[in-house]
């Protein structure tokens, strides 16, 4: 099972291992919020190791009689309310979906599972925004303190918890991951870097909250997927494990050197789009820099990011200017009725 698999992250995994594990029935379970997307998965729709449920984490009959149907071995659990701006206006739906459905889907697992431990595991993802703001110096370490300062990070800590709880509590065979912040395609174009590329081409404004200097750590997608797929396959009972690019950049430098790239192929005159930069109100409680040490994932499982992040940047943008119907279809609101047209009647 994994949950989330319609959005941004869940959607890499799911491909990944639909097709790297042809003998295993890959179940997404998703509500489809107005992060999910089933147009991010046509093409492995039809593999027949792969089925779709719509459904909400927070409905807790609903998230059990789908276990009792399936008796899932494993759950990789993505599905969460994800943007901190949405998480300062409206922070209970990221309490009730990041904390009450992650309590759902343990309880599931620990109900059915039953104290048969041999061969399951439930798999948290998690973010590294649980570790609070860095200064100048110094990376996330697994043991450093958790100091969350938003309602999407304090709802994400929580949910960490919470799963640690269920280990220590009742031995269920837990791993989590906390990550950097993730770039690449069918990210839904209201964080910072499809935005700015949407924005660029429509020659909108390019809103950059306070003075663009805050630093975030920045991972190409299929990078973090194959984390994933690693540590739930070898990684041990209990632990977390930090996944982070070591990319460090400012705001203001990926905002620029997104309009340098885009100027570019879309044959426009050098610094055009850099003119549409504005400086916008800082959010509120705004976390300065992140940075993750990832050497337990490198020294103990031999994972490397393989996309340098020149690379991975030509190529998201390349995406984005490839897949404009995406953009448009996400931005106008008809994604949503790609759910109706396909899976009526299943
Ligand atoms: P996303 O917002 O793109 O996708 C979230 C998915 O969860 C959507 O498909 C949505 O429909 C689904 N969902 C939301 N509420 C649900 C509910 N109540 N029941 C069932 N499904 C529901 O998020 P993302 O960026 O792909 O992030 C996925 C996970 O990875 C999250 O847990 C997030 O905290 C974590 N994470 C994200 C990043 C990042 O940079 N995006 C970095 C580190 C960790
Ligand atoms: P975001 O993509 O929302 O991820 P997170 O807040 O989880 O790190 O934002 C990345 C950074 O970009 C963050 O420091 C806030 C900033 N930002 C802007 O400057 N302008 C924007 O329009 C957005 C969405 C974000």
């Amino acid at each position: 099972m994994v949950t989330g698999g319609a959005g941004f992250i869940g959607s890499h995994l799911v491909r990944l291992l639909v097709k790297k594990y042809p003998g295993t029935l890959i179940v997404n379970f998703d509500k489809l919020t107005y992060a999910g997307n089933l147009a991010n998965l046509t093409d492995i729709e039809a593999s027949p190791n792969y089925r779709f449920i719509k459904g909400d984490i927070v409905d807790e009959e609903f998230v059990m009689s789908t276990f009792e149907t399936h008796r899932f071995d494993g759950v990789i659990h993505l599905a969460a309310e994800s943007h901190v701006d949405r998480s300062i206006v409206s922070p209970k739906e990221f309490i009730m979906t990041n904390i009450v459905g992650t309590v759902n889907l343990l309880n599931a697992a620990r109900h059915y599972w039953n104290g048969h431990y041999e061969g399951k595991r439930f798999y948290h993802v998690s973010t590294d925004e649980v570790y609070g703001s860095l200064g100048d110096e110094g990376k996330f370490l697994e043991t450093t303190p958790y100091d969350p300062r938003s309602p999407y990070s304090a709802s994400k800590a929580s949910s960490d918890h919470l799963v640690r709880a269920y280990y220590h509590t009742y031995g269920l065979p837990v791993v989590i991951s906390n990550c950097s912040n993730n770039y690449g395609p069918n990210q839904f174009p209201e964080k910072l870097i499809p935005l700015i590329i949407n924005n660029i081409r429509h020659r909108k404004s390019l809103p950059v909250y306070g003075k663009g200097l805050n630093v975030r750590d920045w991972l190409y997608v299929e990078d973090h997927a194959r984390a994933i797929d690693l540590i739930y396959q070898k990684g041990k009972d209990g632990q977390t494990y930090n996944i982070g690019g070591n990319n460090e950049r400012q705001n203001i430098d990926i905002v620029r050197t997104l309009c340098r790239i885009m100027d570019r192929k879309l044959g426009r005159g050098e610094g055009e789009s850099e003119k549409l930069i504005t400086y916008v109100t800082d959010r509120a409680g705004h976390d300065f820099r992140y940075a993750i040490d990832s050497s337990r994932l490198q020294n103990e499982l031999n994972w490397r990011p393989e996309v340098k992040f020149d690379e991975g940047f030509e190529k998201t943008v390349d995406w984005y200017l490839d897949n404009q119907k995406w953009l448009d279809e996400v931005t106008s609101g008809d994604y949503l009725k790609y759910y109706e047209k396909m899976y009526q009647g299943r």
